[in-house]
């Protein structure tokens, strides 16, 4: 062992500046703000404007994160873009944000693991640094699901919103017991049908739109959450009754009370950001976990636990001390 511990520096986030409320998607599909506020907890989404895009959202979050951390853009040597709703269909969103944060050294690449895409990229991210290829490393999870809705369809086009979130990851020697402890993917193709995009380069030639058996997600998405975390602690001397902050993906405030229920987590452990922005897929874990930085919540010290599940399905679960 090296001894590197990959520690979290600095965070940041973005949203639109544009607001459609609940009163607003009842004018478009047949819906209410009672359905969406009861059935998801969600007030409110952020939509990008016309001609802002993923790349956009997420420079915005990488550069407060960069500044969060106290570094300058030139210091990152990796970007990790997590997104399912990339600029183009190539090149990589990441290379577009590595050019519009001004970085000209290292590598940069998207990971695609839709909701679980953040939490992919945390692992990915901290064997990256331990494995000594990365030093300072920006991790972004942004996504303009906006584009990617059927805007007729009232079960799908109210929970989802667009934005950005990003982390700077730094290897440290002599961390302590500082920085990420453990982390723990899983996927099962075989649940394609429950959640996916109906387009593709391969399939159709056509960019598709988002389609959800939401009642069948649901369930699976707290059987797997409270699996995973439980699964995470293995190998450690933790379990999670010593979790400080769940940070989880922001899909529906009913699945963030029932994997807490069902873990036995108090819910005022749990960061709960979905009311303020929807499902943001990628982009929710970081905006979450930024806002609770911010507010002074997560303090140095504290284990906070990020998970999420999405489409493919994929999801997984990262302890961290921050
Ligand atoms: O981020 C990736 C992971 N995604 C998720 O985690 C999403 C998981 N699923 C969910 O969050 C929930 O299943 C939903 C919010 C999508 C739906 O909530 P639900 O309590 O499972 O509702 P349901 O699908 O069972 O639908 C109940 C009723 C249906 O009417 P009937 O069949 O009972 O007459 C729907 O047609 O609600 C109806 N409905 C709506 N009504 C008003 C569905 N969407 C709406 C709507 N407004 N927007």
């Amino acid at each position: 062992m090296n001894g590197i511990r990959t520690v979290v520096a600095g965070v940041g986030s973005y949203l639109p500046d544009r607001i459609v409320t609940n009163a607003e998607m009842a004018r478009m599909v047949d819906t209410s703000d009672e359905w969406i506020v009861e059935r998801t907890g969600i007030n409110q989404r952020h939509i990008a404007a016309d001609g802002e895009y993923t790349s956009d959202l997420a420079i915005a979050a990488g550069k407060r994160a960069i500044e969060d951390a106290g570094i300058d853009a030139g210091d990152i040597d990796m970007v990790i873009v997590a997104t399912a709703t990339p600029d183009e269909t190539f090149p990589a969103t990441a290379v577009k944000v590595q050019a519009g944060l001004g970085i000209t050294q290292g590598a940069a690449f998207d990971i695609q693991a839709v909701c679980s895409g953040f939490v992919y990229g945390f692992s990915v991210a901290d064997n990256l640094i331990r494995g000594g290829m990365s030093k300072n490393l920006l991790l972004i999870g942004a996504e303009t699901f906006s584009r990617i809705l059927d805007w007729e369809d009232r079960t799908t086009c109210v929970l989802f919103g667009d934005g950005a979130g990003a982390v700077v990851l730094r290897g440290e020697q002599g961390a302590g017991d500082r920085g990420i402890i453990a982390s723990k993917l899983r996927s099962d193709g075989t649940k394609h049908d429950l959640l996916y995009v109906d387009g593709g380069p391969s399939t159709t030639q056509t960019t598709g739109k988002l389609r959800m058996r939401g009642r069948d997600v649901f369930k699976h998405a707290v059987n797997n959450l409270a699996d995973i975390v439980q699964e995470v602690f293995e190998g450690t001397d933790l379990s999670p009754s010593d979790i400080d902050w769940i940070v989880p993906h922001q899909a529906n405030r009913r699945i963030l009370d029932a994997t807490a229920r069902k873990l036995g987590i108090a819910p005022d452990k749990v960061v709960v950001t979905v009311q303020d922005h929807g499902n943001t897929s990628a982009a929710s874990v970081p905006l979450a976990l930024d806002r609770a930085v911010r507010d002074g919540r997560i303090k140095r010290g504290d284990l906070v636990l990020l998970e999420a599940m999405g489409g493919g399905f994929t999801w997984g679960a990262s302890l961290v001390r921050w």
